[in-house]
Parts: C-alpha cells; structure tokens; sequence
C-alpha cells in the first residue's frame, strides 16, 4: 500500500517537472518568434563553396575591365551612403533597391515580411545586370536578417558567375546574423567577403582585403602602413592655440587590447585601443553604444581616435544588447548603463596608459544620454562630452508606450529590443534636462537634420540647456552618421578636442 502511494507521488513530480520543463520551452520559442522573425523559416544555403567562390573571384579579377554595381537597400540613408562611398572607390554603378509600396509601420512590416519569407515587389530593376562582374548588395540589419527587398533583389536576376559581396549596417548585430536569410536566397551564387560598415574609414581596408585590385580599387595605405611620426600628444598640445585639421595631427600606430571591469559582480566587456606613444600617459574616449548596440558600434570612431593619439575604450554595457557583457537586456535601463559608465571612469583613471585628467566621454543614440547623465554626475573627472544624436527622448517614448507604470510587463518589445521593467521604471518621472545642464563646461553636440529615430528637437532642446555648448546640426543625415556625415562628425570631434585642450 506504502509503495503504490510512493510512486503515485513521484508520478505526480514527474508530470510537475515535465509541465514546467514545457512551459519554459514555449516562453523560449514565443521569445524567439518575436526576436528573431527569420528563426522559425527553413532557411537553406545552396550557395558555393568557398573553394568554388574562390574559382570565380580569381577568374573575375585575373580579368580586365571588371565591372561594379553598388545595389544597396536604405531605410533611412545609412546604408546608402556608406553604398555610395563604395561606388566612389570602386568606380562602379549606384543602384538603389526601393520597395513599390514602402512602409507606414516599418517595424510591424518589415517583421511579419521576414517571418512569412514575403519578396516585396520592387520599383526598379537593373536593365544591365549581366554587364556586371562585382555586385555589392547593402542593406541595414532588420531584425537579425535580411530586409525582405533584398531577397526580391538576389532573386530576380541571373547572378551566376558574378561575384556577390554583401555588406550592411546597423545598430550593433552583425553582417553574420543575417546571412542564413542572406544565402537562402543565393543558390548557385559565389558570396564573398561579407562585412559590417559603420564608417568609410573601414572601406580602404576591406577592398584591400578583398583583394579588389587597379583598375576597382583606388589604393591607400593600410593603417600599419601609415607614416609615424615622431611628435607626441603634448607636442600637439604645445600648438594648439591653432586648431589643426585632422590631415595635420599627427598619425599613430595603435593597439587593441581586452579590458573587463566588474560592476556589482557582472563583467563589462570592453576593448581599448591604445595609441603606440612610448609608454607616455594619453587622453582616453569612452564610447557608449545605443540600443541594442555592442562594442563595435562605434569602433569607427575609436579607430580615428587612436590613430591620431587618443586612447578610446569601446565596450558593451550590461544587458546592452551586445553579448560579451553579462547581465540580459530585461535588466538594463539607461541609468544601470550610467551605473556602467561610472564604474568605467573611476578604473580608466587608473590604466597606465591614460591622463586621469583627460578623459572624456563619447555616447551615441542611447550612448548619448547616458553619457550626459554621467558627465553631469561627475563634473570633476569628465573632461569633455560628445554627444551624436543622443536619444533624450527615453522618458517621452516609455510613455508613449505605457499609459501607466502599473501596466508594464515583465518584459516587452521596445524598437528591436526586448527591455524590462527597469527600463520603464528608471525613466517614468525622469527629466534628463533637469540634470544635464549640471554639467558645465564645453559640450560638442551633433545631430542628423533626417534622423527618423530621435527628433532634432530633443537636441535642440539640449543645446539650449546646457551652459557652453557647440551644436552642429549634420544636413541630410539620419540617426547613425555614415560617409561624409561621419567624416564631418570627426572633423567636428577632433576640432572640439583640441579646443577644450585634449590634444
Ligand atoms: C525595422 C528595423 C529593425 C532593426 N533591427 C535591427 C537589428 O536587429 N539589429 C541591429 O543592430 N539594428 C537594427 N536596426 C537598426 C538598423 O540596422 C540601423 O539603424 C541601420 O544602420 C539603418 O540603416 P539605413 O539608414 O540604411 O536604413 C533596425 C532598424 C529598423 C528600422
């Protein structure tokens, strides 16, 4: 009688134990569904191999007078400027891919193309397609994938025997994410050289990479290559009564180097580049990444910055979206990633290569209220702040979202997140332009005149709260600075540094 009841009991276990392990695997999948519209879709790759990849790219450029088109895909011009800043050294043809009916909620519809595998028609198509040898295709990373226009591109012509180079931007993912959907369009093709761009910077060395040689490729000298000279920082500091134009400073072999912090028992992971300056202590720029972003997204500019004597620290902040810090992005608010920054500026203050007394902060998007908030919280030892389409509008847009505190679910969409409680709760009676103005001395504020993210207001707003303040407002650019935009936005950088005697 004993043991019939003891098994009935571990019976009754077995079933808890199995419910519970079932309702984890749905909530997983149903967090998935959401995230990553693409998942669940049979996305096969009937691409080439690379060594039949390498037969074509060899066949191609062993050829002369090789022909380049630049299609791209661009939401809101990011993509296509860093397509047309391709097309520029290549001395290939432009060709922009335009969905026909666009789109009037492009997160909803641009989610339910990818999930449901859709090809969008197209406006335009490309009359010569088999004149070219080299196609780019570019696109923004939408949801982990391909934008479904670029499916409608791949598979509307005869691509066969060309050599097919994807590139894209975006908020932090990598090209990596999307190429399952990339390739399941691509059967028979020869994909090659895949990258993430986020500034023209990058370009030189890519197409070198690719092996893009003459006639396609105007040379430049890679970034190992370039003359070092003599001057250090303080050379530069001793003339700069005179702003100096960035072809001016002088240039700087630099390192990369891995540095984790620890803030309340969850690392944040970040990588320093670290100009070679002969042991001599250099101003430092921590670059904050916006939403959903990681330690590449603002690499560009920390790859300027060293090459020119300045330290950068790129890192991703807890629960940020990129993956090499701990922490989820349920977890995260704008003030735990200000939590972040301020653990950041009290260890760089003791890295050996940095001048505690120059440090400065750089933030984007997101990047760029949280860095405000921390610049205003700790006047003493930021000594500059750049701030690039800074997302103040958190608060307006948690409660565009939520009629009241009390509604916010554990977890919810918010752009291409999913965020937490937190996120809300830290911003729900916070007033960013109550705080920042506390911070006193100069600040380089820049905004793109189209950005469709964060209204020009908000930084409108900023620059007449804070007390010394130079507000660039970038024309025709959108929310992420590309092409010239970005090297306007450097000019900018280095001119406000040397002005504030950083360099
Ligand atoms: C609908 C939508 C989905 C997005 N999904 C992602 C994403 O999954 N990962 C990411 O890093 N960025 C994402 N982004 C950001 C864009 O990839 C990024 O801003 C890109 O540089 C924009 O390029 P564009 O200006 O050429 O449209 C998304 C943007 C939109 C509008």
């Amino acid at each position: 009688m004993c043991v019939r009841r003891a098994d009935s009991e571990a019976k009754k276990g077995l079933i808890a134990v199995i419910t519970v392990i079932v309702i984890i695997a749905f909530a997983f999948a149903g967090y998935n569904f959401y995230r990553y519209p693409a998942m669940f879709r049979n996305l096969s790759d009937n691409s080439l191999s690379d060594s039949q990849v390498e037969e074509v790219r060899n066949e191609i450029l062993s050829g002369s007078d090789i022909k380049v088109l630049v299609a791209y895909f661009s939401y809101t011009g990011t993509t296509g400027s860093i397509a047309d800043a391709i097309r520029e050294k290549t001395g290939g043809d432009l060709f922009e891919i335009t969905p026909q009916n666009g789109y009037s909620n492009v997160y909803a519809e641009s989610k339910s193309e990818i999930r449901g595998n859709e090809r969008p028609a197209l406006t335009d198509t490309v009359e010569n397609m088999e004149e070219y040898d080299i196609v780019f295709v570019g696109y923004p990373v939408w949801w982990h994938a391909t934008p479904a226009p670029i499916n409608t591109f791949l598979e509307s012509y005869d691509l066969t025997g060309k050599l097919i180079i994807p590139f894209c931007t975006s908020g932090g993912s990598d090209i990596d994410e999307t190429m399952p959907t990339f390739l399941n369009s691509c059967d028979g093709l020869a994909v090659y050289g895949e990258r993430r761009i986020n500034g023209t910077s990058q370009l030189d060395a890519w197409l070198s990479e690719l092996g893009l040689t003459g006639e396609i490729r105007q040379s430049q000298p890679k970034q190992e290559e370039t003359a070092v000279q003599d001057t250090v920082p303080e050379a530069v500091q001793e003339e700069s009564t005179k702003i100096l134009e960035l072809e001016n400073l002088p240039a700087y072999n630099y390192q990369q180097q891995e540095i984790e912090l620890d803030n309340q028992g969850q690392r944040i992971y970040g990588i320093a580049y670290i100009p070679d300056t002969e042991n001599e202590k250099v101003p430092l720029v921590v670059c904050a990444h916006g939403l959903g972003g990681s330690y590449r997204s603002n690499e560009a500019y920390a790859e300027q910055l060293a090459s020119h004597g300045i330290a950068a620290y790129c890192f991703d902040f807890r629960g940020g979206g990129g993956s090499r810090s701990d922490g989820d992005t349920t977890e995260m608010s704008v003030m735990t990633e200000v939590s972040d920054l301020e653990v950041i500026i009290e260890a760089a203050a003791e890295w050996n290569f940095v001048d505690e007394n120059k440090i400065v902060l750089l933030g984007t998007s997101q990047g760029g209220i949280t860095s405000a908030i921390a610049a205003a919280r700790h006047t003493d030892e930021v000594s500059g702040l750049v701030l690039m389409y800074p997302a103040f509008l958190v608060s307006d847009a948690v409660h565009e979202q939520f009629d009241s505190i009390e509604e916010v679910p554990d977890s919810f969409r918010f752009n291409w997140i999913t965020a937490g409680r937190p996120y809300v709760e830290d911003m729900w009676d916070y007033d960013v332009y109550e705080e920042i103005g506390n911070y006193t001395e100069k600040v380089l504020l820049m905004h793109g005149s189209a950005d469709g993210i964060v209204p020009l207001s908000y930084s409108d707003r900023a620059a007449e709260t804070y007390e010394d303040v130079e507000y660039y407002v970038i024309d025709g650019a959108g929310h992420g600075f590309s092409g010239s935009d970005f090297d306007e936005a450097v000019r900018y950088i280095f001119n406000y540094l040397q002005e504030i005697g950083i360099i």
